[in-house]
């Protein structure tokens, strides 16, 4: 674990997790891309959600709904009137920051006060010391136009959750698929949001990617429901390798709730720049079926009750992000390891001939490596030739894979090789025709 998010950055950079986005032309600000290794390592997180939360349980189904959607949408969902933040401009110097009920600058996450209570409250602006206009409601929805003329019946909205459309497809999901109250729709996908404070690298920014679970019960059953969703959310952090004694669950107070929700629970992390939100938990109550299948014919055809909706949610960046810094140790001054679960690891093997200059084994190290990429998709190996096996090691330490696989002389007379433990850095002989098998069972633990 780290509390140097420097440092993050700057592996993001120097390995291809995390580039700043459009880069050659000055940035745009707070825009991320991910990198060879960065898509490698956000691909796993959301495939082990999936596999988790939609394939492995027979009560979730997936969605993969446009993300551009109809405004009435937006309406009916509280969005257009209540998503927003009250911004202020300092009178001296204009820079805009996002306020607090008491005018105080926010770091926080929309609803506005949901605040830290560690978090430093300023009155004053931290540019100039100027002082502050009052505040202004600032909706953070992202707007655009669809089609050619730009006027106000082509309003459209960039969607801010991808909740919404597994309101609005129920009914079309409850009709083609067999499932009854209780089940769920899950969906995985990009949300955007104006937001006035953007920052602290991936944590928050204006493009960003939710996994979203809209879970339907009838309404007695919502406190049962809301504790199961609690405990599997812990068991997923514990499953991607964050340590719960640095997840602290905060509840949400009525006064401060989201305007759709009847109990919010906040799972805060202890990232690199302090303790914030990372995962939510929301009662939804029947809010959001009731507002959009309000009027004749829909209301009829909705169920004989209107549905309720207990929504875990989950960030995919903030994901990442608490995951590589759970997973960064520099305590070897050795080395650098970012000890990744095996399964979030973007090459969970890497084969390395003993020496370059050795055709025989560059050629044995080269067939094993196209063997294992043939095998097991899953695996994702990388082949490294470059400088000696100690430089690969580090190399591999600072990237996350956990096994590196070394042909040498004894390879050529026996077909074993050595497999060496990212986090133990002891070493197995192993035959290469069990080689598949013996990582299979490693990585699955
Ligand atoms: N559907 C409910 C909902 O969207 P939220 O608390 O506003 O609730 C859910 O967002 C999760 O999405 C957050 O817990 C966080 O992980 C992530 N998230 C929200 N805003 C974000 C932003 N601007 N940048 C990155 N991640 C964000």
């Amino acid at each position: 674990m780290t509390d140097s998010l420097d440092k993050i950055v700057s592996l993001c950079k120097r390995r291809g997790f995390v580039y700043p986005g459009s880069e050659i032309y000055g940035g745009l600000s707070n825009s991320w891309d991910y990198g060879p290794l960065g898509v490698e390592l956000k691909n796993n997180i959301k495939k082990l959600w999936w596999s988790r939360f939609v394939h492995r349980r027979d009560d979730i189904v997936g969605l993969d709904a446009a993300l551009i959607m109809n405004p009435k949408v937006w309406e009916a969902s509280g969005h257009l009137s209540n998503f927003s933040d009250p911004l202020s401009e300092c009178v001296k110097c204009h820079m805009r920051f996002r306020m607090n009920e008491s005018s105080q600058i926010s770091n926080s996450q929309f609803p506005i006060s949901k605040q830290n209570p560690n978090s430093k409250k300023e009155t004053k602006c931290p540019n100039c010391g100027g002082k502050f206009d009052d505040p202004k409601q600032f909706n953070l929805m992202l707007k655009t136009f669809l089609g050619p003329v730009e006027s106000s019946e082509n309003i459209v909205y960039f969607r801010p959750e991808t909740a919404q459309a597994m309101f609005v497809d129920f009914k079309n999901v409850l009709d083609t698929t067999r499932k009854t109250i209780p089940f769920g729709i899950a969906q995985i996908g990009k949300a955007f949001r104006n937001e006035i404070t953007p920052g602290n690298f991936i944590f928050r920014t204006r493009e960003f990617e939710q996994m979203e679970i809209e879970y339907f019960i009838k309404k007695e059953n919502w406190q049962e429901s809301f504790e199961h969703w609690r405990k599997e959310m812990l068991l997923w952090m514990e499953a991607i390798g964050l340590d719960l004694k640095h997840i602290h669950e905060l509840e949400i107070p009525a006064a401060e709730r989201a305007h759709y929700s009847r109990r919010t629970i906040d799972f805060e992390f202890d990232f690199p720049f302090g303790r914030k939100e990372l995962y939510g938990l929301a009662y939804r109550g029947d809010f959001d079926l009731r507002n959009h299948f309000k009027e004749p014919p829909y209301r009829e055809v909705v169920t004989e009750f209107y549905p309720h909706v207990i929504e875990p949610t989950w960030g995919v960046d903030r994901t990442f992000l608490a995951v590589l810094s759970s997973a960064y140790d520099d305590s070897d001054k050795s080395r650098t390891v970012l000890k990744l679960k095996p399964q979030l690891a973007p090459y969970k093997a890497a084969v390395f001939p003993l020496s370059a200059n050795k055709p025989d084994l560059v050629s044995k190290a080269r067939d094993i490596y196209l063997q294992l990429k043939a095998k097991s998709y899953q695996l994702n190996p990388v082949f490294d030739d470059r400088g000696n096996v100690g430089k690969r090691y580090y190399s591999q330490d600072e990237i996350g894979t956990p096994f590196c696989i070394t042909v040498d002389y004894q390879t050529l007379e026996d077909e074993t090789v050595t497999v060496r433990d990212r986090d133990t850095t002891k070493q197995d002989r192993v035959k290469i025709s069990d080689l598949g098998s013996y990582l299979a069972d490693k990585i699955s633990k």
